[in-house]
C-alpha cells in the first residue's frame, strides 16, 4: 500500500502535513540542513519517541512554502523539498537547486503489512559509507545490510548482521552529498542496489517511516549534522586513550600481576588491564569470586600505584539464583524482561539461565547504575558492556529460547522485543554511564560496548567483537572502523591480534602497527588461544609492539585533540580517505589505507609474507615518509618498503603534530616538553606553505571540561622565500597547562644560517648534546632535522628559521 494521492496540506511547527488518501505523512526542518519526513498508514502517526535523536523540537530556522496544484515546496537555505502530490512523493535540493536525492518513480514509502519501506533513486554514480559496524567493503553499494542486534561470534567479511544497528548511511555522487538517517529500531535494512540497479530501498519489520534527510557540502559536515541530532561523543578519561590488555580471562589476582609486571619490566607502555567473565564468582554479575580475587581492592590499589586502571566486564544477564542479591532484587522490583503472559523470559548466558533488565525503564536503568557501586567502590575505573545485543542463548547452556514473546516497559506501551532489540545495548550504556557519573561525579566515565543503536556514542566506545587472528580480519577492521566513525561513533577499534584463533608472530606485528592507530587500542583474545600479550611473539615482535605502542603515546597530545574535534564536531579521528581531500576521486573506496586526523596517512600491512606494498598518495598534498623523510607530490600510487618492524606512515606537508616525551601510562603525562613536529610545506608563491593545528588541553581526567575549563593554543607554520616561520600563538581558554619546554622539531629542513625566536637570535648548539638546550638551536644533518626549544609560558612566540637563498 502506497499514501496515494495528497488530499490537504496543512502547515505545522517547521513544515507541512499532508493528509494523503490512505496515510498520514510531514516534512518537517528539524535543524540546519536537516529535513525529517514522517509517514504512516491511516489517520495519525504513533506518538513521537527516539532512543536516539537528542532534538525533537523542529529548529531548522526560517523557511518558505510555495503550493501549486501538483506539488508543494518547502524551501530553506541548505535543502529544499519538493512534495509531488499525485502521487506523494518527496524529493531534496541543495542550495543551488541540484537535485540530491529523490523518491524512485512509483517508489517512495509503501506498507505490507505492518513493514514499511521507501524507495528511492539510486544514481549511477553515488556510493554509501556509514551503516554503523558491517563486515563489508568501505563503500556499500551494492550491498543489502540487515540490522539486527546480533551476538555475530566467529563472524567474518560479508557475516550480517553483526552486534550494533546504525540505519545511517552517507550517500557520496559527483558534487553532492547527504545523509540519511532511519530512526527505526525494528529490524531494519538497507538494500543499496543488490536488488536493482537503479533503486535503493530501506525499510523495517515494523513501526514508522520516520528519517532524516541531512545536507552538507562534504561527508564531515554531514556528520556534524548527523550528531547534531543524534549527540556526539563526550571527551573519555586521557588514560582511556592509553594502551588497553586483555585476555579471555586473566583468572587470577596473580595472572593480573604477572602481566601488570611484565608490562613495565618490558618497557610496554600500558594504562589498562581488563578483567574478563572470571573475576566474577560463577559469572554473577557485580561480584567477585571469593578464592580467585580474594581482595580485590588490595590488587587495585597496587595496579594503580603502578599506573595500571582495571576495566571489568559486565553483562546483561543475571543468574537465576534466588540466593543472589542482584538476582533478588530484581525479581522482586520486577525488573527483569517478561513475557506477554507476564512470566519471566530466562536466556542461557554465562551462569546459565540469566534474567535480562529491562533497560527501557528509567527506575531499571538507576537501579542497575547503582550496582555498579561494587565495582567502583573497589578502585574499578571503567566497564565493558558485553554479550548486550543481548545474547540470550549460548554454547555450552543454549536450549530453545525464544523472544518472540518478551515485551518492553517502553514508556508503558509494552512493545514487543523486536521493537526494543536494537535499542537494548545503548540502553544499557546509558544505565551505566549514568550510574557511573552518579558514584563519581567528577570523573569520566569509561564505558566500552559491544551492541548498540544510533547515539551509542554519547555512552560507550565500542570494539567490533569476536574477530579471527587472520589477515582478512586484520583488513577488514579498516572498513569497519571508518564506516563506524562515518556513522557517528569515533571511539571504536578492533581487538589487536584477534580474538578466536592463534595470532602469528608476523600477524601479531603487523595488527599492532596499525591497532596501535585505532581510537580504541586494546589486545584481547579467547579463552583457548595462545597468549597475546605484546611479548608474546618472541623478541622481535615485542620490540615492534613496544615501537608503536610507544608511538601511540608520543602521539597522544595530536590524538587527544582529535578526540576533542569528535567530540566537538563529530568528526572521526579515522578518516576515509575521501573525506579528507573530496576533491580527488582516486580516494573514493580505498580502504587499505587510512587518515589518522588530517596530517597521518597510515598504509598497513594486511597480506601475509608482504614486504614491500603499494601505496596511493592522495592528490593536492605533498607527503613525507614518517620514517625516510623523503618527500613526494600526491596523486600517485608509490611502492612503500615494509619491512616487518615497519609500517609505512606519510605525513602530508605542511603537518603541525604536538607530540610529548616517552611515558608509560597516562599518570606519567606532564606535556613537558611539549614537542611539536612541524614538516613545513614547500614554498608556494601562490600563498600556499601556510598551515595551522590547533592543540586542545585539558585535565584530561574531570567532568570540568563541559564548563569550559580547557585551553587551546593555535599552531601556525608558514613557508617563505628563504625562510620558514613558526608561531606559537597565544593560549586561550582557562586552563594553565604552566610554564614548560617547547622543543621544535622542522623534518627535511635545510641547515638554517641562523634561527630567531622574537626576533632574537637564538645561539647554536654545536657540541655534542643531544637536541637542543632551551634558548638555542640544533641542526641534524642526517634527517634533515632543525630543532630549536623555548619557554613555552601561553604568550605568543616566532620562530624564524632563515635559509641561504
Ligand atoms: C564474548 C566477547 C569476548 C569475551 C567473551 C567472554 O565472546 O565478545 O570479548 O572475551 O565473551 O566474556
Amino acid at each position: 500500500m502506497k499514501p496515494g494521492k495528497v488530499v490537504g496540506c496543512n502547515r505545522v511547527a517547521g513544515g507541512c502535513e499532508f493528509r494523503c488518501e490512505n496515510a498520514v505523512a510531514s516534512v518537517t526542518f528539524a535543524g540546519k540542513g536537516v529535513v525529517r519526513v514522517r509517514a504512516a498508514p491511516g489517520e495519525g502517526f504513533e506518538p513521537d519517541f527516539s532512543w536516539a535523536v537528542v532534538r525533537n523540537e523542529p529548529s531548522g530556522g526560517t523557511f518558505s512554502v510555495e503550493r501549486t496544484r501538483e506539488r508543494v515546496v518547502l524551501k530553506a537555505r541548505e535543502v529544499s523539498v519538493a512534495v509531488e502530490m499525485k502521487p506523494f512523493h518527496v524529493s531534496f535540493y541543495g542550495p543551488g537547486g541540484t537535485l540530491l536525492n529523490s523518491d524512485a518513480e512509483g517508489g517512495g514509502v509503501s506498507w505490507s503489512g505492518r513493514k514499511i519501506r521507501c524507495r528511492k533513486e539510486m544514481p549511477a554514480d553515488e556510493r554509501y559509507f556509514g551503516f554503523g559496524e558491517k563486515a563489508f567493503h568501505l563503500d556499500r553499494r551494492g550491498k543489502r545490510m540487515v540490522n539486527w542486534n546480533t551476538d555475530a561470534a566467529l563472524h567474518t567479511w560479508n557475516s550480517d548482521p553483526l552486534y550494533q544497528s546504525i540505519p545511517f548511511f552517507i550517500g557520496v555522487g559527483r558534487g553532492r552529498a547527504y545523509g540519511i538517517f532511519f530512526d527505526n529500531s525494528w529490524k531494519s535494512f538497507f538494500d543499496m542496489g543488490a536488488s536493482s540497479r537503479r533503486y535503493y530501498t530501506f525499510g523495517a519489520e515494523g513501526g514508522e517511516m520516520n528519517y532524516y534527510f541531512i545536507h552538507a557540502p562534504g561527508a564531515k559536515e554531514i556528520l556534524e549534522r548527523y550528531t547534531w541530532l543524534t549527540g556526539r561523543m563526550p571527551l573519555p578519561p586521557l588514560w582511556a586513550l592509553g594502551y588497553h590488555q586483555s585476555r579471555y580471562s586473566y583468572k587470577d589476582e596473580g595472572s593480573v600481576r604477572r602481566v601488570a609486571a611484565r608490562m613495565r619490566a618490558l618497557g610496554f607502555p600500558c594504562d589498562v588491564i581488563h578483567l574478563d567473565i572470571h573475576y566474577m564468582d560463577d559469572f554473577r554479575v557485580f561480584t567477585w569470586h571469593p578464592e580467585r580475587f580474594p581482595r580485590p581492592e588490595k590488587l587495585l590499589t597496587e595496579l594503580r600505584a603502578g599506573g595500571f586502571r582495571v576495566v571489568t566486564i559486565v553483562d546483561p544477564g543475571v543468574k537465576r539464583d534466588t540466593g543472589y542479591r542482584v538476582f533478588r532484587e530484581g525479581l522482586e522490583s520486577g525488573y527483569f524482561l517478561k513475557k506477554r503472559d507476564g512470566t519471566l523470559f530466562y536466556g542461557y548466558v554465562w551462569p546459565g539461565e540469566t534474567a535480562f533488565p529491562d533497560f527501557s525503564r528509567a527506575d531499571v536503568r538507576r537501579w542497575w547504575g547503582e550496582q555498579h557501586r561494587e565495582l567502583t567502590g573497589r578502585g574499578v575505573a571503567g566497564i565493558w558492556n558485553d554479550m548486550n545485543e543481548p545474547s540470550e542463548n549460548i554454547k555450552p547452556h543454549a536450549r530453545r529460547v525464544s523472544t518472540r514473546r518478551v515485551v518492553h516497559y517502553d514508556g508503558g506501551r509494552y512493545t514487543p522485543h523486536a521493537k526494543n532489540r536494537n535499542v537494548y545495548g545503548l540502553q544499557e550504556c546509558r544505565a551505566t554511564r549514568e550510574g557511573l557519573l552518579r558514584l563519581r561525579p567528577d570523573e569520566r566515565p569509561f564505558v566500552l560496548t559491544r551492541a548498540g543503536y544510533a547515539g551509542i556514542q554519547r555512552y560507550a566506545a565500542a570494539w567490533t567483537g569476536d574477530n579471527s587472528s587472520t589477515f582478512r580480519h586484520l583488513r577488514l577492521s579498516i572498513p569497519m572502523l571508518l564506516n563506524m566513525g562515518l556513522s557517528g561513533a569515533p571511539f571504536v577499534g578492533a581487538d589487536i591480534g584477534g580474538f578466536t584463533g592463534n595470532c602469528s608472530p608476523e600477524l601479531y606485528a603487523r595488527w599492532v602497527q596499525l591497532g596501535a592507530f585505532y581510537p580504541f587500542c586494546r589486545t584481547h583474545t579467547a579463552i583457548l588461544s595462545r597468549p597475546q600479550e605484546p611479548w608474546s611473539f618472541g623478541r622481535r615482535v615485542a620490540g615492534i609492539a613496544r615501537k608503536y605502542i610507544s608511538l601511540r603515546y608520543r602521539l597522544l597530545p595530536y590524538i587527544y585533540t582529535l578526540f576533542r574535534e569528535a567530540a566537538w564536531t563529530g568528526t572521526p579521528v579515522l578518516r576515509a580517505l575521501f573525506m579528507e581531500f573530496p576533491w580527488d576521486e582516486a580516494c573514493v573506496g580505498i580502504e587499505d589505507e587510512l587518515m589518522v586526523g588530517s596530517s597521518i596517512l597510515l598504509a598497513p600491512v594486511l597480506k601475509r609474507g608482504a614486504r614491500r606494498r603499494r601505496v596511493y598518495l592522495p592528490a593536492g598534498a605533498d607527503w613525507v615518509d614518517f620514517e625516510t623523510l623523503e618527500r613526494r607530490a600526491g596523486g600517485v600510487t608509490i611502492t612503500a618498503d615494509a619491512p616487518l618492524h615497519r609500517m609505512p606512515i606519510f605525513v602530508r606537508a605542511g603537518a603541525i603534530i604536538p607530540t610529548q616525551a616517552h611515558v608509560r601510562c597516562a599518570d606519567e603525562i606532564t606535556m613537558n616538553p611539549l614537542v611539536v613536529e612541524v614538516y613545513p610545506a614547500a614554498f608556494n608563491a601562490a600563498g600556499g606553505g601556510r598551515s595551522v593545528f590547533t592543540l586542545y588541553e585539558d585535565d584530561g581526567a574531570t567532568m570540568k571540561y563541559e564548563e569550559g575549563v580547557f585551553c587551546t593554543t593555535a599552531m601556525e607554520c608558514r613557508r617563505r622565500r628563504g625562510g620558514v616561520r613558526f608561531t606559537l600563538h597565544r593560549r586561550k581558554g582557562v586552563y594553565h597547562p604552566g610554564a614548560r619546554v617547547c622543543e621544535l622539531v622542522f623534518r627535511g629542513v635545510d641547515k638554517p644560517l641562523e634561527v630567531r625566536l622574537n626576533g632574537e637570535p637564538l645561539e647554536e648548539e654545536t657540541g655534542g648534546a643531544d637536541g637542543a638546550g632551551e634558548g638555542r638551536w640544533w641542526y641534524e644533518r642526517e634527517g634533515k632535522v632543525l630543532r630549536a626549544a623555548f619557554t613555552d609560558r601561553g604568550e605568543r612566540v616566532d620562530v624564524d628559521a632563515g635559509f641561504r637563498g
